[in-house]
């Protein structure tokens, strides 16, 4: 089976057992509080969400005021999306489908939070089979000039590749695969402490917010 199916699979099941559950006010004071008031996001602003999964966040940025567009592979997360939060749209497609959908330079934002692309290597095509710099190339395309990459994912910082689990890349791993693309003009873990190199990551880590503002 390929790596995508099994990953749309797993997230179909998980999703119809009821997936995680997010308490709304907590995730909305995070999202303000570490997201949109540190990256200065603007209100009214078109924003896509790729790997939305049952829609949470891509809900609360709307009630946040930004007009949302969420995108995950799994079938049951966005039915559920669709059947519980109507501000945004949906799209039950793969994040390398986008071209079918949308058009080049349609997005202020680009949010992706937890999306497995973003936990294995960065620098090539990764062990999931999927080309990380160019895929991610290709989403800076949706972009428009000065629209802004946000990427939102675990990772501890040290470099570690335990067995059957994600993958921990370094500071510098992220800095290198986004810098390419435009300015990387904020990093933070996931309290909104502000990382400015490998020392501070390891030090905190556990999550990195790290924004990239496209040339
Ligand atoms: C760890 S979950 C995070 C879900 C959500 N962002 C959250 O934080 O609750 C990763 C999500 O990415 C989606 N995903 C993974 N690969 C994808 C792809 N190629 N295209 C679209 N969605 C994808 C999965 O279906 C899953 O819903």
């Amino acid at each position: 089976m390929d790596m995508t199916q099994a990953t749309k699979d797993h997230y179909d099941n998980f999703y119809s057992k009821g997936g995680w559950s997010y308490s709304n006010w907590r995730e909305k004071r995070f999202l303000k509080s570490k997201i949109v008031k540190p990256l200065k996001l603007q209100k009214g602003s078109r924003l896509l969400e790729l790997g939305c999964g049952m829609g949470y966040q891509s809900n609360l940025f709307y009630e946040l005021g930004f007009d949302v567009v969420g995108v995950d592979l799994s079938e049951s997360g966005i039915a559920y999306a669709k059947s519980h939060f109507s501000g945004p749209r949906y799209f039950n497609i793969d994040a390398t489908e986008l071209s079918a959908h949308f058009d080049y330079e349609s997005f202020d934002i680009i949010y992706i939070r937890g999306m497995s692309w973003y936990h294995y290597e960065l620098n090539g095509v990764n062990k999931l089979g999927v080309d990380v710099p160019e895929r991610t190339e290709e989403l800076f395309r949706f972009l428009r000039p000065k629209g802004v990459f946000v990427l939102q994912i675990v990772t501890d910082f040290s470099g570690s590749q335990p067995e059957g689990k994600v993958h921990n890349n370094r500071f510098d791993e992220y800095v290198r695969l986004f810098e390419r693309f435009g300015e990387v003009f904020y990093i933070s873990d996931w309290k909104g402490r502000v990382l400015r190199n490998q020392a501070e990551a390891e030090k905190v880590g556990k999550h990195i917010i790290i924004a990239t503002r496209k040339k």
